[in-house]
């Protein structure tokens, strides 16, 4: 491995530093090598390339915008067994702290970014009428991504599609029940889900949603600071509604209350906001439910219940 890894990022040196930590999902390792500090992840799973894929995609999507910082991605590596690498730029991070207001902002911005594009864009289509500049500006009118990509070790659709419920109901709940359909065939889960269903398109109807460039996966696991500022890491982007992206945040932790409240100074809360917050939880889980078993059944059941009130 370590000669493959030699080999394709053309280092001679390569060097093991600190301690092999393994996440949820998969092994990482920070590596000393002739171009700097490089942190890699490995997944022996055949899905690893797409997922690896997914999240390169991603943190590049977010590195554009230039407003939040995130490892540098550098190259995904096929493993001879199967499985693959994912190599990044190496960042020394502490916990979220300090900078925990700054990346509230920081996610407005980042949620803010493609709905300025589009009026920027508008503003120039009035004066100026149809300039060279449009091609430059890459203001995505749809909900999607370009790229696959995993929450855990899930595998996301992320085809374009226009109108968010349908992409929110379809690519992400209705996706997450089948699998739960598939492993445990639960009627109640189902019943109430069949119900549920007909019922979310109006939790929107009072709300414009702009897509949004999202992290995708913001809980307290993916946080992080530098002595510069906020970190963050492992996404997987899409354009969605900004909403979805706090729900996590606020369930299991991590996060201060100078965190929402920066963030909700630039986006405020929108009519009917808690009510998509239960909605945005129920997917995270159903999520639970499928890595982690039947603890999560019980809240999960729960949640859906209260949506039906
Ligand atoms: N670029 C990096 N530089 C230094 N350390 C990193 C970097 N990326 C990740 N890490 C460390 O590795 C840990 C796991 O990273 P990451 O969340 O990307 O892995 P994962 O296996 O996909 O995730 P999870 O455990 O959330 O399922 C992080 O908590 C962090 O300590
Ligand atoms: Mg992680």
């Amino acid at each position: 491995m370590e000669k493959i890894l030699k080999t394709e990022l053309k280092t001679s040196v390569l060097k093991a530093f600190g301690s092999s930590g393994g996440g949820y999902i998969s092994q990482g390792q920070a590596y000393e090598t002739d171009n700097g500090r490089v942190f890699v992840k490995i997944n022996h799973k055949p899905q690893a390339r797409k997922m690896f894929e997914g999240e390169m995609a991603s943190l590049e999507a977010i590195q554009k915008t230039n407003i939040v910082r995130v490892p540098q991605p550098i190259k995904v590596i096929d493993l001879p067994g199967g499985g693959a690498m994912f190599v990044m730029e190496y960042l020394k991070m502490k916990h979220l702290n300090k900078y925990s207001s700054k990346l509230g902002e920081q996610i407005a911005d980042l949620h803010l970014y493609n709905q300025k594009l589009g009026e920027k864009l508008r503003k120039e289509g009035n004066t100026i009428g149809k300039g060279a500049s449009y091609s430059e500006f890459q203001y995505v009118d749809k909900f999607g991504f370009h790229k696959a990509t995993c929450c855990g070790y899930i595998a996301q659709v992320n085809e374009w599609q226009s109108d968010w419920p349908s992409f929110f109901i379809r690519h992400r709940l209705q996706a997450q029940l089948d699998l739960i359909e598939k492993d445990y065939g639960d009627r109640e889960a189902r019943e109430l889900w069949s119900q549920l269903k007909v019922k979310i398109p109006e939790m929107f109807s009072d709300v414009e949603i702009v897509p949004a460039l999202l992290h995708g996966d913001l809980w307290a696991g993916n946080v992080a600071e530098d002595d510069s500022g906020p970190i963050i890491f492992d996404p997987a982007s899409f354009y969605g509604h900004s909403e979805f992206e706090l729900a996590i945040a606020g369930m299991f932790g991590g996060f201060s209350s100078s965190f929402f409240s920066a963030y909700h100074s630039k986006i405020p809360k929108a009519p009917g906001f808690e009510k998509r917050n239960k909605l945005y939880q129920l997917f995270n889980y159903i999520n639970h439910w499928n890595h982690f078993g039947t603890g999560y059944r019980g809240p999960t059941i729960n949640v859906m219940r209260k949506l039906l009130k």
